[in-house]
């Protein structure tokens, strides 16, 4: 389990995050959903310990997030950032041999070259393995770190927007191998993502964030529902439901207040030509 206590996080005078206190169940795919700027990634990287909270902790699977040895951490949690700007010249193979570091500490045993065989395979990237990262399309670039991660072979999984990229078979494959992680090896997956729809197909509970804190969290049932995402996202959001799911949809004739404030200017500005 994630027990995330009185989390906040300020930046100068600015609280953007908090306080959050919640807890994320062991097993299964929990999705965290919300606008942009919303505290997605800032809640994720403190739980990854990548970030310090202002105040408040975190504990995962018991480990005292701030206080653990990174060692122990590293061999319970993994997390994917955002944003991921690796510039050395690595092969895939390679960069996915990173996620062993903390069993291995950098002298690969048969073990570990098991697990990086395996995780290429996880991701269908066998046939790019020795292809340089430098050298791959922006969705197999985002296959190869998600590897990587799950090479690490950890209880707990993190990933921020591990869907970044990917077109729509290989959102849905990669939907399913994280479903297949939890189901099968009994991993704890938690994931950002920005297509609700996604979300709620795949995951066994939502968590959706806005401004700083938690919104609304419950099972895909209880979350996908017209006034919640609506709000969520502050946005005319209708729910429907298709082959026995609930699939949100937008009013594509839907404006927000800043786009009608920039449409009547632009209109002002044509009256007045
Ligand atoms: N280093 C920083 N300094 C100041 N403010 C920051 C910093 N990092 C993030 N923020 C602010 O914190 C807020 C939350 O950011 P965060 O990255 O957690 O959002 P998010 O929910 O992940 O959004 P997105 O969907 O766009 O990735 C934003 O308003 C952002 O501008
Ligand atoms: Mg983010």
């Amino acid at each position: 389990m994630i027990t995330i206590t009185d989390v906040t996080k300020s930046y100068g005078d600015e609280t953007v995050l908090g306080p959050v206190t919640g807890q994320i169940a062991k097993g299964g795919v929990t999705s965290l959903v919300g606008p942009n700027g919303a505290g997605k990634s800032t809640l994720m990287t403190i739980i990854g310990r990548l970030l310090e909270p202002s105040e408040g902790s975190v504990t995962v699977g018991g480990l005292d997030v701030q206080a653990a040895k990174s060692r122990d951490l590293a061999q319970m949690m993994s997390i994917l950032r955002q944003e991921n700007h690796i510039t050395a010249r690595l092969t895939v193979r390679e960069l996915v041999a990173f996620g062993r570091f903390p069993h291995s500490q950098g002298r690969l045993t048969d073990e570990d070259h098991r697990h990086v065989d395996l995780a290429l395979d996880f991701l269908g990237l066998g046939p790019l393995a020795e292809r340089f990262l430098d050298q791959l399309s922006g969705g197999q670039r985002q296959r190869a770190f998600v590897a990587m991660v799950l090479a690490q072979d950890t209880e707990y999984v993190l990933l921020d927007e591990p869907l970044n990229n990917l077109d729509m078979k290989h959102a849905v494959l990669m939907m399913r191998r994280l479903r297949d992680a939890a189901d099968e090896l009994g991993k704890t997956i938690v994931i950002i993502v920005h297509d609700i729809n996604v979300a709620a197909a795949y995951s066994d509970r939502i968590i959706a964030m806005r401004d700083g804190t938690i919104a609304y969290s419950g099972t895909a049932a209880e979350i996908m529902r017209s006034d919640i995402l609506s709000e969520v996202f502050d946005t005319p959001i209708e729910v429907h439901e298709l082959a026995g799911r609930p699939i949100a949809v937008f009013d594509p004739m839907a404006q927000s207040v800043t786009h009608d404030a920039v449409r009547t200017d632009e209109e002002s500005a044509v009256a007045s030509v």
